[in-house]
């Protein structure tokens, strides 16, 4: 996966006009030589995109603040995936990464699925090429096969269940006893659901590229400094971070925490784009976000952050990029997701 971001398209693909105002720009924010408008134009311009549209905008909590701040829907994986699976807008911008979009058009074929960067793709679910999990799973015949919804639909079709990282724990303790488990592709959140479940797991050997990124050292250095503050780590962190936690949960499961919790403070280990909520939500409250080794900012998605409001704006004007899905493929990863819905209603 490359890091660069890709052209935007400055050229319609065919979609009716927007018509000019006196002014030469469009209530769209259409600039006059047909460009995405200002920057400060952008928000004002995607609302009356999105109204035009029939769209609805639905956001990661690892995206940049602007686009949080005009998205219809901000939530974690499960959320996200649920009101996919429940929106009656046409068309569905997704803010987050690819396999975030993929779902949503498994779940809608007949909408148009909009990602406003395709690069937007995710370490964790290329650690998982389906042909290599394809001979994993055939050397475990006997195993059921649950699925991190970060993963490709080619994965997802070879899954019995999906799960996020909200609702992992509560489904491998839905399977009976003695059932052996394959959990994939995130080997950190499968060592932490077989703790919490007290479930032995098959590994599939993959990992998140910036959960695996947060300096221990630098960790400690904070705690020593806010000897108060409440550790709170996202279960794709390695094992020496989570053991120095004092709790873990998913992205929505942290936010919770931090509304809910008596700490006066908190240090946060997960992608630093859920601190614009934490911070909104708790203001009278500091959150620390822990840097990646070296110092390096790399505790940010650069899949994640590869979306920007004027990409939203694009895609939105523009129809695309938009995901396309081989329908047999589709209908087979749709199996274990609806099993996923069900169970975890
Ligand atoms: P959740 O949204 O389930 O917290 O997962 C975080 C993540 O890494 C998304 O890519
Ligand atoms: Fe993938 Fe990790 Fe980025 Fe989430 S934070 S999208 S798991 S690379």
């Amino acid at each position: 996966m490359v890091f660069t971001q890709t052209a935007i398209p400055q050229s319609s693909t065919g979609q009716s006009s927007t018509g000019q105002s006196s002014t030469g720009q469009s209530s769209t924010g259409l600039s006059s030589t047909g460009g995405p408008p200002a920057a400060a134009d952008l928000p004002a311009a995607i609302a009356a995109l999105k109204q035009q549209k029939k769209a609805v905008i639905l956001a990661h909590y690892y995206q940049d603040n602007g686009i949080q701040d005009i998205a219809d829907v901000i939530g974690d994986s499960l959320e996200l995936a649920r009101k996919a699976a429940t929106t009656d807008a046409e068309v569905i911008v997704f803010c987050g990464v690819h396999f975030m979009a993929e779902t949503a058009k498994i779940l809608n074929p007949g909408k148009t699925v909009l990602l406003p960067d395709l690069e937007a793709g995710c370490s964790l679910a290329d650690s998982c090429p389906a042909d290599a999990f394809a001979a994993f799973r055939a050397m475990h015949p006997d195993h059921y096969v649950i699925s991190y919804i970060n993963c490709s639909a080619a994965v997802k079709a070879q899954s019995d269940l999906i799960c996020t990282s909200s609702n992992a724990v509560q489904l491998v303790q839905q399977l009976p006893p003695d059932q052996p488990i394959l959990f994939a592709p995130d080997a950190n959140l499968g060592r932490w659901v077989a703790r919490q479940s007290g479930r032995p797991l098959t590994l599939w050997p993959g990992s998140c590229i910036v959960h695996e990124s947060f300096s221990e050292e630098a960790l400690l250095r904070l705690k020593q400094e806010h000897p108060d503050a409440e550790v709170i780590a996202h279960p794709e962190c390695q094992q020496h971070l989570l053991d120095l936690a004092d709790f873990i949960g998913s992205t929505s499961r942290l936010l919770k925490r931090a509304e809910t919790s008596a700490a006066p403070g908190f240090i946060v280990l997960t992608e630093p784009g859920i601190l614009h909520q934490m911070r909104q939500r708790v203001p009278h409250k500091p959150f620390f976000e822990v840097p990646g080794a070296d110092g390096c900012s790399c505790n940010a998605c650069p899949y994640m952050r590869l979306n920007s409001l004027e990409k939203l704006w694009s895609c939105l004007q523009h129809g695309q990029p938009a995901l396309d899905l081989d329908e047999d493929l589709r209908r087979r990863a749709l199996v274990p997701i609806e099993r996923m819905l069900a169970l975890s209603a």
